[in-house]
């Protein structure tokens, strides 16, 4: 019997993806043989609310002096953390001389804005190499997890904190006790936590089945969150939905009872009880939905195939690494993959072994389709590459659903 990382009732698995590689595990054809893998299972808990994985790999298997994601990759991305860090400093930092801390604080992207405004601040990225960017760039960081035994060393040596942000992280993170316990006592009462990850409702909406993946230990709801900062002394005082990694949600928190809760935070408790979010049918509904989107898109490319088409994939981004091995997507339907970011090129893809090449192999070369794996960067792909669909070239997406872009 497994149990809720959150509160302990007994679950039970509503799919099961088999045997998966890490989502960032790029490797080289003399590690094929030794590839990790895990079984990738995932439940809901009708006791809490909270989506989780069964199982996931130790954490330095997956964040450590090589790890492959570089935040600063996205120049969006970038653009969406500055609005972030502006929104902090405008509306949440009115103590004098403010110290905000930051969890997973990855090449800087967040921070420098902070760096910039002069507001003291605190990396904490446990990846070495991406957290030597940021202190390239002049960004104080701590080269560990956080926890909360870090939080305690954290107060000795700087002080309570007035913001604590992360993006992208607390939904990494199984051991989320420590990391909720470190945050109640590491901010100041009038303190507030901002963090934001994928959001669960786009998920089931979207059939986004990618987001879930080995670093992916939870997909997060107004509901499950909730939930769990109750049981620190913590209440969501506001939600704000973001466009970001496909739908994301942005939960704004405080100790309870030292702001207003803002009435947005009903209306998306309203909103996932119209999803269904609490009901175990919905989740059995989103496996068969999963099905029937892997299906399409081996149909889509075994077609391709056949008419002697090219397909190249788009963004070797860690999600993909659940669409090729779920789906089973060889090198022969997709012939490589395009990524700008150093550390993944002349690699192959976890798993399905397809070649990761640099960005310039596909401009040189333009395929007759390519196959969108950074869906969630459409809006800045499609702007970038107006010349590969003028030259005849169209893109395959699978979210919302399979189809070939015109
Ligand atoms: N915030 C960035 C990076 C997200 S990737 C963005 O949104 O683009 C997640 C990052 O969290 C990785 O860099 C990983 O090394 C880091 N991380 C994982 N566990 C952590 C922990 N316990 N404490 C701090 N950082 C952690
Ligand atoms: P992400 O979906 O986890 O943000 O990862 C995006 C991946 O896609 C990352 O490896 C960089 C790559 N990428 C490109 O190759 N070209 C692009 O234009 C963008 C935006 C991303
Ligand atoms: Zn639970």
């Amino acid at each position: 019997m497994i149990n809720c990382l959150i509160c302990n009732s007994p679950i039970e698995p509503f799919i099961d993806f088999g045997s998966m590689p890490l989502g960032n595990g790029f490797l080289l054809p003399e590690q094929f043989n030794e590839e990790y893998r895990f079984p990738m299972q995932v439940s809901f808990c009708p006791a809490c609310g909270m989506v989780q994985l069964l199982d996931q790999p130790d954490r330095e298997q997956m964040f450590h002096e090589n790890y492959a994601f570089f935040s600063g990759t996205s120049r969006y991305m970038a653009q969406h953390f500055k609005e972030f860090a502006d929104h902090v400093i405008a509306d949440y930092l009115t103590d004098d001389d403010p110290f905000v801390v930051e969890m997973g604080s990855n090449d800087g992207i967040m921070l420098q804005n902070f760096v910039t405004a002069g507001i003291r601040h605190l990396g904490i990225e446990p990846s070495k190499n991406v957290a030597q960017v940021a202190i390239d760039k002049g960004i104080t960081t701590v080269t560990e997890f956080f926890d909360a035994p870090l939080a305690r060393r954290i107060i000795t040596e700087y002080g309570q904190a007035d913001a604590f942000l992360a993006a992208n992280v607390m939904c990494h993170i199984p051991y989320i006790h420590s990391i909720v316990e470190g945050i109640s006592i590491l901010l100041k009462p009038g303190g507030v936590v901002m963090f934001e990850d994928p959001y669960l409702g786009d998920v089931i909406e979207k059939i986004s089945y990618d987001q879930i993946y080995d670093e992916h230990t939870f997909l997060f709801s107004v509901a499950s969150i909730g939930h769990l900062f109750e049981r620190y002394g913590m209440e969501i005082i506001d939600v704000e939905p973001q466009g970001t990694h496909g739908g994301s949600m942005r939960y704004v928190i405080a100790h309870k009872g030292t702001r207003a809760v803002s009435a947005n935070v009903a209306a998306q408790r309203d909103i996932e009880y119209r999803l269904g979010l609490h009901l175990t049918e919905t989740y059995d509904k989103f496996r068969r939905n999963c099905e029937n989107s892997r299906d399409q898109l081996m149909k889509l490319l075994c077609e391709l195939r056949a008419q002697g088409k090219r397909v190249v994939g788009y963004g070797a981004t860690s999600k993909s690494t659940t669409i090729t091995n779920y789906c089973g997507i060889t090198p022969d339907l997709v012939e490589f993959i395009s990524d700008t970011t150093p550390i993944k090129q002349g690699k192959f893809s976890p798993g399905a072994h397809i070649p990761v090449r640099p960005y310039e192999s596909f401009v040189q070369d333009y395929p007759d389709y390519a196959l969108l794996f950074a869906w969630n960067h459409k809006r800045e792909i499609m702007k970038k590459e107006e010349a590969f669909r003028a030259a005849g070239g169209k893109w395959i997406v699978y979210v919302p659903q399979v189809e070939i872009l015109d």
